[in-house]
């Protein structure tokens, strides 16, 4: 692989103020070759910019407004985040598909909210238990790819593809090596007809869904997995740095 794993951390609605110290704690002390990001809450994002300024580590957001300004209550918008200093902003996580109704035109506007921001998007996509059942795999991808991504031009900035089953998260029931394989060869097919194979070759495809530091190596040596976005594991420090330390 040319480029080195990309590692990032979803809090998800857990964590404060305790867990910020003890990661922070945990990860200045080591050098990982690995990138790595962290997504906490976001009233923690500032805190933890600074508390990171001089580490390698990327601070970004689990969500995004699909609005620049204006009377739109509890929302943020990509330029505020970059201002206090995001590098990245997760889009059309399956909790926000499933919880808060989010869909794909949704996500498309707000990739295109961070791109022109200076964020780098990471979208969600992945298919929930029923649809895996029915061998639906490819085409719930294959929409969800083409709704968030037609017609998007990234100009040179980063992408990254987040393949998340829906019935791998937070179930301690990981996709096999094999399937998120075979599923990221399809996601970066599709990259290449909706962007250029030239582009395609450039974005990272991350594998989410009960990522622990035993399954880590196993999905890493994977020839399309760029990297890990991991959940529950990263809410204890020490197991998330045997993550990252396992993508140097
Ligand atoms: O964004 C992270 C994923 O939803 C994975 O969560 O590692 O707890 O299964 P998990």
């Amino acid at each position: 692989k040319q480029r080195a794993p990309l590692v990032v951390a979803n809090w998800k609605l857990n964590g404060g103020t305790d867990l910020m110290c003890a990661s922070v704690a945990s990860f200045v002390k080591k050098r990982f070759k690995a990138a790595i990001g962290i997504a906490p809450p976001y009233v923690y994002i500032s805190d933890m910019v600074s508390f990171l300024r001089n580490s390698n580590i990327m601070v970004g957001s689990q969500n995004v407004s699909k609005f620049a300004s204006g009377a739109f209550t509890g929302e943020t918008s990509a330029q505020m985040l970059k201002e206090v200093g995001c590098g990245f902003c997760l889009i059309g996580h399956s909790e926000r598909r499933q919880v808060f109704l989010e869909n794909d035109a949704s996500c498309h506007t707000k990739i295109e909210r961070a791109l022109a921001a200076g964020l780098m998007p990471i979208l969600c996509v992945g298919e929930n238990s029923q649809q895996h059942e029915l061998g639906l795999t490819h085409d719930i991808l294959y929409r969800q790819l083409h709704q968030a991504l037609d017609g998007v031009s990234l100009q040179g900035q980063r992408l990254c593809i987040a393949y998340e089953p829906v019935w791998a998260i937070g179930t301690g029931k990981a996709a096999s090596a094999a399937q998120v394989q075979e599923v990221h060869e399809y996601i970066r097919q599709e990259l290449g007809a909706i962007l250029g194979a030239g582009v395609a070759g450039q974005v990272d495809i991350l594998y989410g869904g009960s990522v622990k530091k035993d399954n880590a190596a196993e999905l890493l040596a994977m020839p399309n997995v760029d990297g890990l976005l991991v959940g529950g594991a990263s809410l204890d420090p020490d197991h998330f740095a045997e993550i990252c330390a396992i993508a140097n």
